[in-house]
């Protein structure tokens, strides 16, 4: 197909984005982690919208997007050597940075700290609506979804979750990491693991060359919605059962007559062998990065199947994994067994 015809639209839709931001509303849009919910950072109007979209308390801060690198610098100040090496290195990605705010982020954005995070996004559309907002302007953007619930990894999700509440969704297919942005803090030049995201920690670490500092999320300082213990949650109760006894577990509860939705990436015979009509195997990829970019998708889906309970097998003990763990975890929270 002729390239300039298939772009046409497209510019189109990005101008009618555009234009819709400098008019004050909200404009959800894809990135390369998850959709964004977007609000021009110079419309203190927009930026309340957001919150009372997602019913989100407003001491929560929001992500600054930009485009170009040479931006760092205009709305963070003091940035520390070890951020710029990461900006260099992993921007456009997903990776967000609390840095130092400058004058030019409203207190707003941050919750009333005074760090902000940022982040180029390294999606086409978010940077080519980026470009096109112009300079002086940045997109503030959580996640497109309610507070506490799964993040949207695809333009109909968003339509799902918030329907006509936003003027616009940009759709840009399926997110493809699928996981939110790793978040990095600094305390003087040491680097802290805020949340785990679409880079590993041992990517940070070569870069750095240091050991990155993981901030557990009980003992958190900064605050930081994504590591509230329950998060990311689908509605479905979930629980996370070792490989071992996750069988037996969807077997006990299915006795009680439960509907239980099996999901695995492991592969042991007894899963398919089992013919409990009461229990749905459903297998992810074996592998993290494959798995972590169908997570809440497939959440999502086994969300509106009518299941009493999920279980998840617990992921194998890799820093591969971790960004996976920690996401099941927090989602299986409110349902843990004590
Ligand atoms: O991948 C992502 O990061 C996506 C896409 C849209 O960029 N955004 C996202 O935004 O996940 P949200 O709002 O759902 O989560 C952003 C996280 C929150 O946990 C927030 O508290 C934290 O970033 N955050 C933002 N600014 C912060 C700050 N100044 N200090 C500490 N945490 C901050
Ligand atoms: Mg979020």
């Amino acid at each position: 197909m002729n390239e300039r015809i298939a772009l046409h639209p497209l510019n189109d839709k990005i101008a009618a984005a555009v234009a819709l931001l400098k008019a004050g509303k909200n404009v959800a849009f894809p990135t390369e982690t998850v959709y964004g919910l977007g609000a021009d950072i110079t419309n203190p109007s927009a930026i309340n919208r957001i919150y009372e979209i997602k019913r989100r308390p407003t001491n929560h801060p929001l992500i600054v997007h930009f485009a170009e690198m040479n931006q760092l610098e205009y709305w963070a100040t003091d940035v520390p050597e070890p951020a710029k090496q990461l900006a260099e290195h992993f921007w456009p990605g997903p990776l967000t940075l609390i840095l130092p705010r400058s004058p030019h982020v409203p207190l707003s954005v941050t919750g009333g700290q005074n760090t902000v995070g940022l982040r180029i996004p390294d999606h086409p559309i978010a940077l080519a609506l980026l470009k096109a907002l112009g300079a002086g302007k940045a997109l503030v953007a959580p996640s497109a979804n309610r507070f506490g619930r799964l993040s949207p990894t695809s333009a109909s999700h968003v339509h799902e979750e918030f329907g006509h509440e936003v003027s616009m969704i940009l759709d840009g297919g399926p997110c493809k990491v699928g996981l939110e942005s790793t978040i990095v803090g600094f305390y003087h030049s040491t680097a802290i693991l805020l949340r785990p995201g679409g880079i590993p920690v041992t990517s940070l670490e070569e870069i750095l060359k240091q050991k990155v500092i993981v901030q557990k999320a009980q003992n958190i300082t900064l605050r930081a919605p994504g590591t509230l213990s329950s998060h990311y949650a689908p509605v479905t109760p979930l629980e996370v059962w070792p490989s071992e006894s996750i069988q037996q577990r969807a077997q006990e509860l299915s006795k009680k007559g439960l509907r239980i939705a099996l999901v695995t990436w492991s592969t042991p015979d007894y899963f398919s062998q089992d013919s409990n009509e009461n229990i749905h195997h459903f297998l992810m990829p074996a592998d993290s990065i494959e798995y972590g970019h169908h997570l809440y998708a497939t959440l999502r889906q086994l969300d509106q199947k009518g299941f009493s309970r999920l279980l998840a097998e617990a992921p194998p003990d890799d820093p591969a994994w971790l960004t996976i763990s920690d996401r099941l975890q927090r989602a299986s929270f409110s349902t843990a067994i004590h």
